[in-house]
């Protein structure tokens, strides 16, 4: 019997071979197939339909997977090895990464330097002429440790295994360092040594890079003391960069505010505002930031991870085949798919837009109810919503809801009305601001609410216009005050309130 078997990806038509009883799990995570609890087989998230060959059934398939996605070939990639030949469809594909091209004014310095977006799904890493501001080439992908969980709390109980935070940091260093090297070969980057590598990520993403102890984020009251800057030389990491650079993560604010978020401040210029800003990081983890030049106060929320697609029924990540967005139209509603494919799930946006559109048609009420036996709503078949997907958004939107009322309501105190709003990421790039508005997920005037897209990005490649010894951004980080909302009096109350849907 030959010790290896061939697998095919339908429709990538990529083809590659395996030795005979590997995991999916290890061969199938860098082709788009994602792993949203870690491999623990409860969301379905990493599902591949068996084209050609066998995969058998095991208790956890059969638990989590109904009969019907049994029978129609379905199968937990998770809970599966390739014993033979297999063809597979794999249900996610092509991801859109986004990345930064905006615009921005700096100081001039020597040299080049590279900037990195270490984001909990997507890394993107872009080579920068410091001269000039140019931005040379950009590099992405998914980031590896996402097989380990698709949220930053099941990658925090994945670090807390034997071996899982050395592997978890093994395996961001050697990415980060493979798109590094990819840079510094591309043509367009000159041959002159770097003077600076930048990070910039949320306060798990820190610590795991960092190789930090992340005991601390695991339990109440989720404060860790390590939240500084972290410096390390090219050469810690393994990285064979000329002029080996100095590596620096940005420092995190406070809790679960990472320095994704001190980026979106520089990114934005909200520390130098003159009116009062907001900034709000829309994922697993909502970040929030309030404040102007005088003052800022920041919090982080456990939305949970409807808004990636996790825990949705039929959820999926915003890539080919993602009903993305949900139209009224003549009395009813039109989806769009992406990628011109047929329509395999919901991705976030398109989440926040059916339950809107559901309630504009009745379809949902004010407190979350299917109207009718609670039978699922079919939005686009085979994709449909469901009653506990509704329940989900509803945590989801009321985590975040809540947090930005109650950082609000600490600004009203003081007497200065929030002017603007802006979105972070990439969730908040291609979320439709007004479905956002009509589930009560942002209550805040439309035309103030303003895309900003990677601004995590942008901040780490502003960072690499400062003078080494500032990147500890201390005079900044003093004028930043973080609420711990877990222990906030108000909290649970403006919680409860901001699940209910608004009326109109
Ligand atoms: S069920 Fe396989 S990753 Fe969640």
């Amino acid at each position: 019997m030959k010790n290896y078997v061939r697998i095919e990806l339908q429709p990538l038509g990529e083809v590659f071979q395996v030795e005979r009883g590997t995991p999916l799990q290890d061969v199938l995570f860098e082709h788009g197939v994602e792993f949203p609890c870690g491999g623990k087989g409860r969301c379905k998230g990493c599902r591949v339909r068996v084209l050609s060959g066998r995969i058998s059934l095991n208790a956890r398939q059969e638990e989590v997977l109904s009969s019907r996605e049994i029978q129609d070939g379905w199968r937990l990639a998770c809970a599966a090895r390739a014993e033979e030949d297999l063809v597979l469809e794999i249900a996610q594909w092509e991801t859109n990464i986004l990345t930064d091209e905006s615009r921005f004014s700096f100081t001039p310095r020597a040299g080049l330097g590279i900037a990195v977006d270490v984001g909990t799904t997507t890394l993107v890493a872009q080579l920068v002429d410091l001269t000039s501001g140019q931005v040379r080439a950009v590099q992405s992908a998914l980031n590896p440790q996402a097989r380990f969980g698709g949220d930053i709390m099941t990658r925090v109980q994945h670090a807390l295994t034997d071996d899982g935070r050395e592997e978890l940091r093994r395996i961001i260093h050697h990415e980060i360092g493979r798109l590094i090297a990819l840079l510094l070969h591309a043509p367009e980057c000159p041959a002159q040594p770097l003077s600076v590598i930048t990070l910039a990520g949320n306060t798990v993403m820190h610590h795991l890079f960092c190789g930090l102890d992340v005991r601390p984020l695991s339990a109440y009251p989720f404060e860790s003391e390590s939240l500084g800057a972290q410096r390390f030389s090219a050469k810690d990491m393994g990285w064979s960069v000329p002029g080996d650079p100095t590596v620096c993560f940005l420092p995190c604010i406070g809790g679960f505010v990472g320095s994704d978020i001190l980026a979106g401040i520089l990114a934005t210029s909200l520390h130098d505002s003159e009116t009062v800003v907001g900034l709000v990081d829309l994922g697993t983890n909502g970040e929030i930031v309030i404040g102007n030049r005088d003052k800022m106060i920041c919090a982080s929320t456990a939305a949970g991870p409807a808004f990636e697609g996790a825990r949705i029924e039929m959820g999926m990540r915003a890539a080919t085949g993602a009903i993305a967005e949900v139209h009224l139209e003549n009395n009813g509603w039109k989806c769009h798919v992406l990628g011109n494919a047929p329509a395999r799930g919901l991705c976030g946006s398109g989440l926040v837009d059916a339950a809107a559109a559901g309630l504009e048609l009745g379809i949902i009420q004010p407190s979350g109810r299917l109207n009718g036996d609670g039978t699922p709503w079919q939005l686009m078949p085979p994709v449909a919503l469901t009653q506990k997907d509704i329940r989900e958004l509803q945590l989801a939107k009321g985590a975040i809801a809540a947090g930005f009322q109650i950082l609000k309501e600490q600004w009203a105190d003081e007497a200065q009305e929030l002017g603007r709003l802006y979105l972070s990421g990439a969730f908040g790039n291609y979320i439709n601001r007004g479905s956002a508005r009509r589930i009560g997920l942002l209550d805040f005037p439309l035309e103030q609410i303003v895309p900003a897209g990677n601004t995590s990005l942008l901040g780490a490649k502003l960072a690499l216009f400062r003078d080494p010894d500032e990147l500890d951004f201390r005079p900044l980080l003093g004028r930043i005050e973080h609420l711990s909302l877990s222990v906030h009096l108000r909290f649970q109350e403006v919680f409860a309130e901001s699940m209910l849907f608004p009326e109109q």
